[in-house]
């Protein structure tokens, strides 16, 4: 199985960026994290982006291969709508995504209490630094082995 890590504006800055909020681990540093709790069945596929349209295209490509994604959308996530239609493309194939915040934004200014990505997203973990992308992680392959048909019914 592959995963699509994907990282909106200005995630690229982690590690410098606001430590007091985001930490001091890079997006690289999450990422190896993510790799190693994935082991060798899963291949994450990471990117970050900070122009919405590149975004698009690559939730466009998660919907039609069905890749599940892990997605932070960053300051997108409380107002860009044209990423909610492309997040809700991706969930109407029944594909996966999780919608991940390193930080707790509800526990943060206002303007950051609205999420339009979350109505449309298949779960929500925010709050636990990169945990929250290996919660992610982890709800994937859970739902991923619950659709997998057993052995029995291969025969
Ligand atoms: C963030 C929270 C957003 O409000 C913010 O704009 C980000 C990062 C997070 O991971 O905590 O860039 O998505």
């Amino acid at each position: 199985m592959r995963i699509l890590v994907l990282g909106g504006p200005n995630l690229n800055r982690l590690g410098t960026r606001e430590p007091q909020t985001y930490g001091t681990q890079t997006l690289d540093d999450i990422i190896e994290l993510l790799r190693e709790r994935a082991g060798s069945g899963i291949e994450i596929d990471a990117r970050q982006s900070n122009f919405e349209g590149q975004l698009v295209e690559w939730l466009h490509e998660a919907a039609d291969a069905r890749t599940p994604v892990i997605l932070n959308p960053a300051a997108l996530t409380h107002y860009s709508i044209a990423l909610r239609d492309a997040v809700s493309i991706v969930t109407e194939t029944g594909t996966p995504l999780i919608e991940v915040h390193l930080s707790n934004p509800h526990a943060r200014e206002v303007f950051r209490h609205t999420s339009v990505i979350s109505p449309v997203a298949t779960g929500v973990v925010a709050g636990l630094g990169a945990g929250s992308y290996l919660a992610a992680l982890e709800g994937i392959r859970a739902m991923s082995e619950a659709t997998r048909p057993s052995p029995e019914t291969l025969h």
